[in-house]
C-alpha cells in the first residue's frame, strides 16, 4: 500500500479513532458483521475520503477543533464507501481488496450483498441522526448516484462507441460525487459561504474524477501486490476505460478485438499491446494531471494552514501514483 501517512499528519489521530470507532459502529450487533467490519476497516484501505474530511473541517474552521458531527460525517463517508467496493467486488468477482480477500470470497456472496446493504442502511441512519436536512440530501444523492454509475458500467460493457464524456459522467457518479458530496457537506456543517461551499464541491469532484483515472491507468501499469487488489482487470471484463478509448482513436482494430469480446486466441494479449503502444496512457495521464490542476484551483478560499496545504499535496499525491 502506497503511504499517505505524512499528508495526513495534522488528522493522523482522528483517524485512528475512525477506524477504532466505525470497527464498533458496524459490528455491534451480529458476530458475522463484526468479523466483516474488523475484515475490512482494519485491512489496508488508504482511508482517503475520511482523511479530506477531517483536513476540509480543520481547514474550513482555523483555529478550532473538528466537531463530533464532522467526525460523524467522515465516519459516514467511509461506511458509504466501503459498502460501495463491497458490492463493487461481488459485481466484479473479484477476490483480492485492500490486500485480504474479499468478503464475498471469504464468506460468500450472500454474506457480502447483506454486508454491503447493512454497511449502506447504517450509514444513512447515521446520516439522519446527524440533523441536517441539507446533508442528508447531499449523501443520499451520493448512494443513489454510486448505484447509477454501476448500472451505467454494467450496460456499456465491451461498448466502442463510448465517449470520453460518458466516461467521465460514470466516473462522477462512481466515485466523484461521494467526494464532491461529503466535501460539500463539510461546508454546511462548518457554516461557510455558498461560494466557499461552491468551491468545495469543485475540490472533490476534480479530486475525484483525477483518482478514478489514476485508478485506471493503474489497473494496467501496476500489480496486484501493489494494488492490494486484481490489476487488469478493467479491459478484460469490458470496462472501457480512458486509456483504451484514448487508444482505439489511435489502433481501430482495437475496437474489433473489443467488439468480439476477445473471443480469439491471443486477443486480449493483443489488445493490451495495442492501448501500450499508443498514447493512450499517456493522454489519460495528461486528463488526470488537468483534473488535479483544477481540484487544487477550488481550494483558493480556504485560508492558509497546515490542513489546507495537505489537501493540496493531496492534488499532487494522487498523480504521484501515475506519473
Ligand atoms: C477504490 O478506492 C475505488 C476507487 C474509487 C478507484 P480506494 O483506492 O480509495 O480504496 P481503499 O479505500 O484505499 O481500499
Ligand atoms: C470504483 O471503481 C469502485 C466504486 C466506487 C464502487 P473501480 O471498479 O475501478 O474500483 P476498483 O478498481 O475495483 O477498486
Ligand atoms: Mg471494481
Ligand atoms: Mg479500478
Amino acid at each position: 500500500m502506497t503511504s499517505v501517512t505524512s499528508l495526513f499528519a495534522p488528522v493522523e489521530t482522528d483517524l485512528d479513532l475512525l477506524t477504532q470507532n466505525l470497527k464498533g459502529l458496524v459490528g455491534a450487533r451480529h458476530p458475522i458483521l463484526s468479523a466483516a467490519a474488523e475484515h475490512l476497516f482494519g485491512a489496508g484501505g488508504k482511508r482517503i475520503r475520511p482523511a479530506i474530511v477531517l483536513l476540509l473541517a480543520k481547514a474550513t474552521m482555523p483555529g478550532q477543533s473538528i466537531t463530533p458531527k464532522h467526525r460523524r460525517l467522515a465516519e459516514i463517508t467511509e461506511m458509504i464507501h466501503t459498502a460501495s467496493l463491497v458490492h463493487d467486488d461481488v459485481v466484479d468477482e473479484a477476490s483480492v481488496r485492500r490486500g485480504v480477500p474479499t468478503v464475498h470470497s471469504s464468506f460468500g456472496n450472500r454474506i457480502a450483498v447483506l454486508a454491503g446493504d447493512f454497511l449502506f442502511a447504517q450509514s444513512s441512519w447515521y446520516l439522519a441522526n446527524l440533523d441536517n436536512l441539507r446533508v442528508v440530501k447531499l449523501l443520499s444523492q451520493v448512494i443513489m448516484d454510486l448505484a447509477e454509475g454501476e448500472i451505467q458500467q454494467g450496460l456499456n460493457r465491451f461498448d466502442t462507441s463510448l465517449s470520453i464524456e460518458a466516461y467521465l459522467e460514470k466516473s462522477y457518479f462512481k466515485t466523484a460525487s461521494l467526494l464532491a458530496n461529503s466535501a460539500k457537506a463539510v461546508g454546511v456543517l462548518s457554516d461557510s459561504s455558498e461560494s466557499t461551499i461552491t468551491d468545495l464541491y469543485g475540490y472533490g469532484r476534480h479530486l475525484g474524477l483525477a483518482f478514478q483515472i489514476v485508478d485506471d491507468i493503474l489497473d494496467f501499469t501496476s500489480s496486484d501486490e501493489v494494488l492490494g487488489k486484481p490489476a487488469g482487470s478493467d479491459l478484460k471484463s469490458g470496462n472501457l476505460t480512458a486509456p483504451v478509448l484514448y487508444a482505439m482513436e489511435e489502433q481501430p482494430f482495437l475496437a474489433t478485438l473489443i467488439e468480439r469480446e476477445f473471443s480469439e486466441a491471443g486477443d486480449f494479449e493483443q489488445a493490451i499491446r495495442l492501448v501500450e503502444q499508443s498514447r493512450g496512457l499517456q493522454r489519460s495521464r495528461d486528463l488526470a494531471a488537468s483534473q488535479s490542476k483544477a481540484a487544487i484551483a477550488c481550494l483558493r478560499s480556504l485560508p492558509s494552514s497546515a490542513a489546507q496545504q495537505a489537501l493540496h499535496d493531496m492534488g499532487d499525491y494522487v498523480l504521484r501514483r501515475v506519473f
